[in-house]
């Protein structure tokens, strides 16, 4: 454990510097940020070459290796930042949603270093820190916002009143965005994780060329349907198959475009239900985070719609979609302020808390 030893009191200062821990499904990372927006260091050691051969994360193995990496990844977090122990405010760490043994390896290191230093200990729930990560940087908070999260494990709405005021408006109800890039990234036999793969290969074919099903739950709702559109890929595949000899067969052109199309679609409900969600609310701000925003195409095409609509828009930078520990000390710092500090009997959990719907 880095610097491991009893410390003095925190010295008063103007600043507050915040030491963020995540280790929630198969990043190992540690972030010092400071007063919510200035990020110091970002260190991120991602664990996927450990479960690309099995295809998705594999929980058992990403808490070893989450065991094998946190020290190191604390320390280089602290080196890179040029911060003392005895400069951290308050330790935040990632305690929902997402892999419960992974989880307990980052929240055991927090509660250790929140005990030997003597700081306060900051339980963040991960999905809210996606949706106040595209506020990192800003020197003006973005405010009230409609927050459209999208990541691997979670597609949410969100009205957004304050760091820590945070609604669902609308959820998916079976699978995840990026869920859906992994897994039809599986269907075309493209590499893992899925959603890079995809939005590599869109590029060089036609949106249009395939019309994939846009799954609107009803003209009103809020919520989400991803699991449709993967099967209409894979039947379309298996269509090709039977004309063309199997998806071996499908040319690199072929492929594109099914990339191209199943990518469009997606973002086309996405945009379409983020619209209405802002002129339901009348709120004026959209921002949008998590691994999918990471999406060249998603990313403009949802700017276009907001700057067409006079809205304004903050996406994430890339940094800090996909995930990462400056989002979790970055909420955490407003968390910490706000006096919602956690015990030393603090608990991981594989589900995020309950948001009240609008
Ligand atoms: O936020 P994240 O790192 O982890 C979760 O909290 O789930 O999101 C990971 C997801 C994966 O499904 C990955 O395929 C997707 O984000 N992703 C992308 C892109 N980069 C990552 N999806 C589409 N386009 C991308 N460029
Ligand atoms: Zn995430």
């Amino acid at each position: 454990m880095p610097g491991f030893a009893p410390l003095r009191p925190h010295a008063p200062s103007s600043m507050t510097t915040i030491l963020g821990i995540e280790t929630s499904c198969d990043e190992t990372s540690a972030a010092i940020v400071i007063d919510g927006v200035e990020v110091r260091s970002n260190v991120v050691a991602s664990q996927v070459d450990l479960h690309r051969k099995y295809g998705g994360v594999v929980p058992e193995i990403a808490s070893r290796a989450h065991i094998e990496r946190l020290d190191a990844v604390i320390q280089e977090a602290l080196d890179g930042a040029g911060v003392a122990p005895a400069e951290i405010g308050a330790i935040a760490v990632t305690n929902r949603p997402g892999l419960v043994p992974a989880l307990l390896i980052g929240v055991t290191a927090a509660k250790t270093l929140s005990w030997a230093w003597g700081r306060p200990l900051v339980a963040v729930d991960h999905i809210q820190a996606h949706a106040y990560s595209p506020a990192i940087g800003l020197s003006d908070p973005p405010w009230p916002a409609i927050g459209l999260i999208v990541s691997g494990g979670h597609t949410s709405l969100f009205s957004i009143a304050g760091p820590c005021e945070i609604e669902l408006l609308g959820a998916t109800t079976d699978d995840a965005a990026g869920e859906a890039f992994d897994k039809v990234a599986t269907i075309l036999g493209l590499g893992y994780p899925g959603g890079p793969e995809i939005e590599k290969s869109a590029r060089a074919g036609n949106p249009r060329a395939v019309d994939f099903p846009r799954t609107m739950l009803g003209p009103d709702s809020l919520d989400f349907s991803f699991s449709g559109i993967k099967t209409a890929v894979l039947y379309h595949v298996h269509g090709q198959g039977r004309t063309s000899g199997g998806l071996e067969r499908l040319s690199p052109a072929q492929l594109a475009d099914i990339a191209a199309s199943f990518q469009q679609a997606v973002i086309d409900v996405l945009i379409r239900k983020t619209m209405l969600a802002a002129t339901r609310s009348g709120i004026s701000t959209v921002v949008l985070g998590g691994g999918v925003a990471a999406n060249r195409t998603l990313r403009s095409a949802l700017e276009a719609a907001c700057v067409s609509r006079d809205l304004s828009f903050h996406a994430a930078s890339p940094a800090y979609c996909t995930d990462n520990a400056a989002m979790i000390a970055a909420l955490g710092y407003h968390r910490f302020t706000a006096g919602h500090l956690a015990t030393l009997d603090l608990d991981a959990y594989s589900q995020g808390q309950a948001l009240a719907r609008a």
